[in-house]
């Protein structure tokens, strides 16, 4: 429903590289306005290659998370923000392993990169919220608004 679009814009300038994590037709298009350079990471086609020039497709394996190896070489290093909404919501037992997944493929590459992460739909009972609870137990600060979290390294770690 990407919520957080608002927030974003008002909190992070021009100057911010954002790496995105599901990509469609409405916080896709928005961020390409206001950011300089952002990523979207995207396994459909049809949600490739619309409104920037930095689309990272990649498939996704069976259990319904981008494919490891594939995500991990993908990434880039120069990222400052990150915003998970995808890859798609919607089947239930698969999402509740997740939690950790997201980090312990593309982001073990970089330490778990100590930026700021705005996870959306934690009003959910997926796997979202076991996102931010993995994050929270490793010195991230969680704060939920309706839709979304927002979580932030805590200083000094
Ligand atoms: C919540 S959407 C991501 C939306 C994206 N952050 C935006 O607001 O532009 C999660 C996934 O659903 C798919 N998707 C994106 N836009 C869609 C749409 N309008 N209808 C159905 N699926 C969509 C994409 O594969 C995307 O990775």
């Amino acid at each position: 429903m990407s919520a957080y679009i608002d927030y974003v814009k008002e909190n992070y300038g021009p100057e911010t590289v954002l790496l995105e994590i599901g990509a469609g037709h409405r916080s896709t298009k928005a961020f390409a306005e206001h950011f300089n350079k952002m990523y979207s990471v995207e396994h459909n086609p049809r949600f490739c290659d619309l409104y920037h020039d930095n689309y990272l497709q990649i498939p996704l394996d069976v259990d319904g998370w981008y494919n490891s190896e594939k995500f991990d070489a993908a990434i880039p290093d120069d990222y400052d923000l990150v915003i998970l909404d995808g890859p798609v919501g919607g089947f239930d037992p698969p999402f509740v392993k997740m939690a950790d997944k997201v980090f312990r493929m593309g982001f073990t590459r970089h330490n778990i990169k100590r930026v700021d992460i705005i996870v959306d739909d934690t009003c959910r009972q997926w796997y979202e919220k076991d996102v931010v609870k993995f994050l929270e137990g490793n010195g991230y600060e969680c704060e939920d608004t309706e839709y979304y979290t927002i979580c932030k390294p805590k200083e000094g770690k």
